[in-house]
């Protein structure tokens, strides 16, 4: 049943993306201005689409020919994106009714046409995307389109740089992006509208399959950047283009290749270099060492970036000017000795092969030093006063990812100015049980020893960083009560991260002080409570992840006293108890998927091997029924023992007397009789019987022994035991005095039926009926046998006159004495 409603979903999910594939509606995204058509292979635009919308993405869809009815009126479109629609053909005015847009992008469609307006019309274009359109020239019909910055028109078969003239007046141009063409010459001729051009032009020319650049080409053109990765056919040709752009001025340069080509470089082939200006250079695998000579057409560089080369020292080289250094993937292992560049205010040395570093003196303008990912060891002297001398301005250090340092008593004295320090991932080794780590970062603001190996003393403070607001120590040890202590004085703490410490338990007082902390991060630990969320001390918390702990349930107390601006609580992966005595948890987590944003990776505590369930998927409807049918269970149970009880209280009389049946079989018919006659009477006929019956019987000749229950019955017995046992057993006959009481008598009439069924088993009918007043027959039926024996006229009737007493004593003598 299940697998078919199951079923009928899925047909009905597959049926609404179907539906929606083929196209009728543009979905939303984000913003209401933003609007996707996406790969639903449309062959119009649907009207459909809001007229208000800036950003239209048509990609993937199927409009061969763009005529003036393509596009509805868009006023305010900015950004249309008609990537891979296999336009064909532009139209004059195909771009009439969306004619303020500033971006186009035309990638992937294989234009064949462009009518004379087909662009022009589009008066506010700023970038224009004619990659992979198959054009063979720059010679595109856009004279009207002066606020044209960039044209992007990679990947096509264009073999000239040159730019159509109009363009020269194109004042905001600064983006032309031709890689991956044709071009294979550079001429005089080619460069002079882009020379004549006023802005600053970015120039990509990577991966084009550049031979031959006439000297001179680029003389007096002063480029942003210039990109030439992997843009000449051989090293000798590079050699002679960049000896040819002499004359050229660039911010920034690119050179070398995507790929390291095993040729032979030719010789000074970076020669070049020397006779162009610029001011950052960007090398990727150059093919030779990166030698001294080399580096002298680099002194003036600014910025140098050494990526993927082979590098050899270049402590004699002066950079007079050089701010920012890079280095980074070197091939070979490198000696880094650079303390002569007082210039230096950022370097960069990352992932390289063994890195040898010497020490770093007297750099004043050093603010940004990252040292990460070059399996360093900073053995040598104390770490790290003795390799980082006289760097009053040292902002950042970031030596993470390294190998080892090893720490002495005073790490990091004379390192005041720093403010953010970055040693995760590399092991510290302390050479000084008893210090304070960190006693001098007077201004460190961020402070990362994560997955440092280190074991967190009590003694180990971080007691005087009154500034820090980023902490992060996860996959450290904290040893003995250490973490309760540590965290004291960093008032200013808003982020805090000790995940995979082993931590079993936190206590409150931890976070006494930091009543800034809003990011506390918590998880791959052991924790089992979270009673410390519903501290003051953690009052100003927006975010909680305590993933992958070992918690099964959260209780109620807690859930209801989280901080009250909690707004990410990540409860992720772990073994949550999915059981009905967890209901509440259970629905809180259902009903606050807002605060637990992760909430589909909630799952339940496995004890056996099988697909996972996730809380959210827990049936609590189940417990809902379990409790019910408990319920019901319950009530039946106790309404069955009452029953039972009530009836067993109730036919206690028809108990017993069943009771007696059966053992009257066993008793022998020869018993001793107490009594002549027990006589069963309503307590309301009391006079008649003691007054008429008694007197009449008892002290009349020969006396005749009546059993009454008032007077015979022993004390102590119940009531019934008295009418079977002494009555009944007891009485040779029995009298049954009948009248409106005794009908009503519901003794009465069970002491009567008890008589019958006791008589009819013994074989005699020894009941005598006295008829003491006239009782409907109706009423008589209500007594089981009375209304057999009245009719057989088998009574005696009393009446009040003389004569007929006399004749009713007789005869109720004669009744009782005569034998069966
Ligand atoms: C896309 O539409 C075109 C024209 O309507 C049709 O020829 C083509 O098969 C469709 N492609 C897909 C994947 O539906
Ligand atoms: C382009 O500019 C020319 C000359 O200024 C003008 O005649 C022409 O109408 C313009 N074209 C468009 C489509 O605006
Ligand atoms: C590139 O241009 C040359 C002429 O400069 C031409 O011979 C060659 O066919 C072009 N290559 C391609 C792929 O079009
Ligand atoms: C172009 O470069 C020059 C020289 O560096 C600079 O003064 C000018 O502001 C730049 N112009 C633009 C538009 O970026
Ligand atoms: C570096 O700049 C100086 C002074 O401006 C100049 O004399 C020298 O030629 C430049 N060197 C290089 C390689 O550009
Ligand atoms: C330090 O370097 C590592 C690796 O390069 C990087 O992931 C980390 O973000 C850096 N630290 C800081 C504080 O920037
Ligand atoms: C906390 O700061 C106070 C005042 O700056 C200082 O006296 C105390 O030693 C510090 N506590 C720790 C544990 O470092
Ligand atoms: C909770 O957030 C509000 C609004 O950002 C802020 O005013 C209030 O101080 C915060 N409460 C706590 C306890 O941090």
């Amino acid at each position: 049943m299940s697998f078919f409603i199951n079923g009928n979903i899925f047909l009905y999910i597959v049926f609404i993306l179907v539906h929606n594939g083929n196209g009728e509606e543009c979905t939303k995204v984000k913003s209401d201005q933003y609007y996707s058509c996406e790969g639903r292979n449309l062959t119009y635009v649907p009207t459909s689409i809001p007229l208000f919308i800036e950003m239209l993405d048509f990609s993937f869809n199927f409009l061969p020919s763009l005529q003036k009815s393509t596009f509805p009126r868009l006023d305010y479109l900015k950004r249309l994106d008609l990537t891979r629609c296999h336009i064909q053909y532009i139209a004059d005015d195909a771009f009439h009714n969306v004619r303020n847009v500033t971006t186009l992008i035309l990638t992937g469609n294989p234009v064949s046409y462009i009518g004379p307006d087909g662009l022009n019309s589009l008066l506010k274009l700023h970038r224009l995307v004619l990659v992979n359109t198959g054009l063979h020239s720059l010679n595109i019909q856009l004279e009207n389109l002066t606020e044209l910055q960039e044209l992007k028109a990679g990947t096509n078969n264009i073999q000239s740089i040159a730019l159509p003239p109009f363009m020269i007046n194109f004042n905001n141009f600064c983006l032309l992006d031709l890689h991956v063409n044709n071009i294979s010459t550079i001429k005089l001729n080619q460069t002079s509208v882009l020379r004549g051009m006023r802005a600053n032009i970015t120039l990509i020319l990577s991966r084009n399959p550049i031979l031959h650049i006439e000297p001179g080409a680029f003389q007096g053109i002063y480029l942003e950047e210039l990109n030439i990765l992997g843009a000449f056919v051989s090293s000798a040709a590079k050699r002679d283009g960049l000896k040819a752009l002499r004359g050229l001025k660039v911010g920034r340069l690119s050179i070398g290749n995507y790929n390291f080509k095993k040729t032979n470089a030719a010789a000074n082939y970076l020669d070049g270099l020397c006779s162009m200006i610029f001011k950052e250079i960007y090398l990727l695998r150059i093919e030779k060492f990166v030698s001294e000579d080399m580096y002298t057409c680099l002194i003036n560089a600014t910025k140098i970036t050494l990526n993927h080369c082979y590098i050899t020292a270049m402590q004699h080289v002066p950079f007079p000017n050089l701010k920012e250094l890079y280095i980074a993937n070197s091939e070979e292992p490198i000696e880094l000795e650079i303390y002569h560049l007082h210039s230096l205010e950022k370097l960069v040395v990352v992932e390289n092969r063994p890195t040898l570093l010497k020490g770093l003196n007297y750099m004043p303008n050093l603010q940004h030093v990252d040292l990460s990912r070059n399996n360093l060891v900073f053995s040598q002297f104390d770490c790290c006063t003795q390799y980082f001398i006289g760097m009053p301005n040292l902002r950042s250090l970031n030596l993470s990812d390294n190998q080892n340092m090893y720490l002495s008593k005073n790490p990091f004295a004379g390192f005041s100015s720093i403010e953010i320090l970055d040693v995760r991932f590399t092991r510290l080794g302390f050479l000084s049980r008893q210090f304070e780590l960190f006693k001098n970062l007077k201004n460190l603001k961020y402070l990362d020893i994560s997955y440092s190996s280190s074991n967190i003393l009590r003694t180990m403070t971080f007691g005087h960083l009154s500034h820090l607001q980023v902490l992060k120590a996860s996959g450290n040890h904290f040893q003995e009560d250490a973490l309760n202590y540590v965290f004291v004085n960093l008032t200013a703490l808003e982020i805090l991260e000790i995940s995979d410490c082993g931590i079993l338990n936190i206590e409150a007082r931890a976070f006494k002080g930091l009543t800034r902390l809003k990011h506390l991060f918590l998880s791959q630990n052991k924790l089992v409570v979270l009673d410390f969320v519903t501290h003051p001390y953690v009052k100003s918390l927006t975010m909680l992840n305590v993933e992958r702990n070992t918690i099964s349930s959260i209780s109620n107390y807690v859930l209801q006293n989280l901080p009250k601006n909690l707004s990410v609580l990540d409860l992720s992966f772990n073994p949550f108890d999915c059981s009905c005595s967890q209901i509440a948890f259970i629905s809180w987590i259902t009903s606050h998927q807002h605060l637990i944003q992760q909430s589909n990776n909630l799952f339940c505590r496995q004890l056996t091997q099988g697909s996972k369930i996730r809380v959210l998927d827990y049936d609590i409807e189940s417990c809902e029924h379990i409790r019910r049918l408990t319920i019901v269970l319950s009530i039946c149970a106790v309404t069955v023992l009452s029953l039972g009880a009530v009836l067993t209280y109730k036919f206690q009389f028809y108990l017993r007397y069943g009771c007696i049946l059966l053992r009257g079989y066993k008793v022998s018919r020869l018993q001793e009789f107490s009594y002549d006659a027990f006589v069963i009477y309503s307590s309301k006929d009391e006079s008649w019987v003691m007054n008429e019956l008694l007197e009449n019987l008892e002290n009349g000749i020969p006396p005749i022994q009546l059993c009454l229950h008032v007077r015979d019955f022993e004390v102590g017995k119940t009531i019934t035991s008295n009418i079977i046992d002494e009555g009944i057993m007891g009485s040779r006959k029995i009298i049954v005095v009948v009248s409106q009481h005794f009908i009503e008598s519901s003794w009465c009439r069970f002491e009567f039926e008890v008589a019958q069924s006791w008589l009819v088993m013994q074989g005699n009918a020894n009941i005598i009926i006295i008829i003491l007043e006239d009782v409907e027959e109706e009423k008589t039926k209500k007594v089981f046998g009375l209304h057999k024996h009245l009719k057989k006229n088998t009574y005696l009737k009393w009446s009040g006159n003389p004569l007929s007493k006399m004749r009713f004593w007789i005869r109720l003598r004669k009744a009782i004495t005569t034998g069966n």
